[in-house]
């Protein structure tokens, strides 16, 4: 019980790190909270207009993910366990501990956890999210997308994980409640 407190809460840290601020802090660039869609994510410090700054926060935000699972890993939790320490990072980046409680819409710290919990599943959520941003041009819709269409490919692929990734998955949907309005009223914002 101890070892997965402790990778709970190590992958609730380490989601907790709020990568687009830092970064866009340390590039000189406006906070993509006062900008956009105010999100603090890959999609809006695109929006912003930098590529680069951008690519490190998905890089960062994927490298949450992916750390607090290899973590949980190396504590030899079981894969259902490792799943929760997922659940925790996507948490921190969602209500982060270092912002008040305030956070990101979690989708790059989900891919990121998922790659390592089962490589095969997380480039299949990887190619979703990619294959309907590529056609729809529309960050929230392609994460919606894979968001919902992840239960079924777990069920299929690790059916033992499909608890976490089906909290998970509710999370993203939840974390996406306003791009769904403006999906459906037709206003949300290309990349
Ligand atoms: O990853 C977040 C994305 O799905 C939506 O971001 O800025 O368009 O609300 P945004």
């Amino acid at each position: 019980t101890i070892t997965i407190l402790s990778a709970v809460a190590v992958a609730y840290l380490l989601g907790s790190v709020p990568t687009a601020i830092l970064v866009c802090h340390s590039m000189g660039i406006a906070d993509p909270r006062q900008q956009g869609s105010g999100n603090p994510g890959t999609t809006n410090v695109l929006r912003a207009g930098n590529r680069l700054a951008a690519l490190i926060t998905l890089v960062g935000d994927l490298s949450k993910g992916a750390l607090s699972i290899a973590i949980a890993n190396w504590l030899e939790l079981s894969i259902y366990e490792q799943g929760f320490a997922g659940i925790a990072a996507l948490v921190g980046h969602i209500w982060s501990i270092f912002m008040r409680f305030t956070g990101g819409k979690g989708v790059a710290t989900m891919l990121g956890g998922c790659l390592v919990l089962d490589y095969q599943l997380g480039l299949i959520q990887c190619t979703v999210w990619c294959g309907l941003l590529i056609f729809r041009r529309i960050s929230s819709l392609a994460a919606i997308g894979m968001a919902l269409l992840s239960p079924a490919l777990c069920w299929l692929m690790v059916p033992q994980l499909i608890i976490p990734i089906g909290i998970m998955c509710l999370i993203i949907i939840a974390t996406h409640h306003q791009n769904i309005r403006k999906l459906m009223a037709g206003h949300e914002s290309p990349l």
